[in-house]
């Protein structure tokens, strides 16, 4: 199968052929994606809170993504990924935020980058583009902000949000972004946002009028995540305790000794000869 290219994923907007993003974070994750027939990768910084356990994407590091991109680029060699820019890795002057991405794609081996902001990054975004870095946005609900935004809140339901958000989405079109995430947004408001771009937008949380939609790998499979509770995920599979009780089974057959038997044991002919002089 052939990787999707920015140019297809625009044309599946035009087709209204929705786009299908999950995250992973390392091979496993990425090869069973793949083979899942996901559209793109996301190696999202939500891996601080999922993979890491810390309590904010704000710790993670540009290491933490290279190391964790090149495990899910080894894992899914045929699928379009982007790798998000950790906190303050970009809007820190142009020469390091070229230079973050460009080690997120070499060392990481991702196909795009993924920032959040609007209008105040579109100077980045712009240059990165032009560097011929493909750049994904993220606006809504940013959780590299959260303490800015005073929590995890749903986004836009103002009048003067909402028109601030379609002028982020409206100004990252314009500096070249191939696409954008809008997270926990109204769905009136990122039906609008979607319609009013010709980039495909990509939902969480923002309800059914989106070009695509993007959830978090250890939500949808409750896979010890913490998160897959909210009202936004929808969970496929029960992961996390198919993990647990085959652990359990696993101590108690050690305990008992059902475990290893006979099957598991390697019967050696030989006999040292250290034995004999016991
Ligand atoms: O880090 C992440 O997983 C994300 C998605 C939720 C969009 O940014
Ligand atoms: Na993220």
């Amino acid at each position: 199968r052939k990787r999707l290219t920015i140019t297809a994923m625009k044309k599946m907007k035009q087709e209204r052929n929705a786009i299908s993003v999950v995250t992973a974070y390392d091979y496993p994750s990425a090869k069973l994606a793949e083979e899942a027939g996901i559209d793109v990768i996301l190696v999202g910084d939500s891996l601080g809170n999922v993979v890491l356990g810390y309590d904010t994407t704000i710790p993670v590091t540009i290491d933490d993504i290279v190391y964790h991109t090149r495990a899910v680029a080894r894992g899914a060699q045929h699928t379009f990924i982007v790798a998000d820019m950790p906190f303050m890795t970009y809007g820190i002057g142009r020469e390091s935020t070229l230079r973050n991405a460009a080690k997120i794609m070499q060392e990481g081996g991702a196909q795009a980058v993924k920032l959040e902001g609007g209008a105040d990054i579109a100077e980045d975004v712009a240059a990165l583009v032009k560097a011929g870095i493909p750049v994904m946005g993220h606006i809504g609900l940013t959780p590299q902000s959260v303490h800015q935004l005073g929590g995890y809140k749903v986004q836009g339901k103002l009048d003067q949000e909402a028109e601030r958000l379609l002028q982020d989405a409206k100004a990252l079109e314009e500096a070249g972004a191939f696409s954008i995430v809008l997270e926990l947004v109204t769905e009136p408001l990122a039906t609008l946002i979607s319609e009013s771009l010709s980039i495909p937008v990509i939902g969480i949380g923002a309800g059914r009028g989106c070009d695509g939609q993007v959830l978090v790998y250890h939500d949808i499979l409750q896979y010890a995540s913490p998160y897959f509770e909210k009202k936004f995920v929808k969970t496929y599979a029960d992961i996390g305790s198919t993990i647990r009780h085959a652990i359990e089974s696993y101590v108690a057959d050690v305990k008992t000794g059902a475990f290893p038997g006979e099957e598991h044991s390697f019967q050696a002919q030989a006999k040292p000869a250290a034995v004999d002089s016991l």
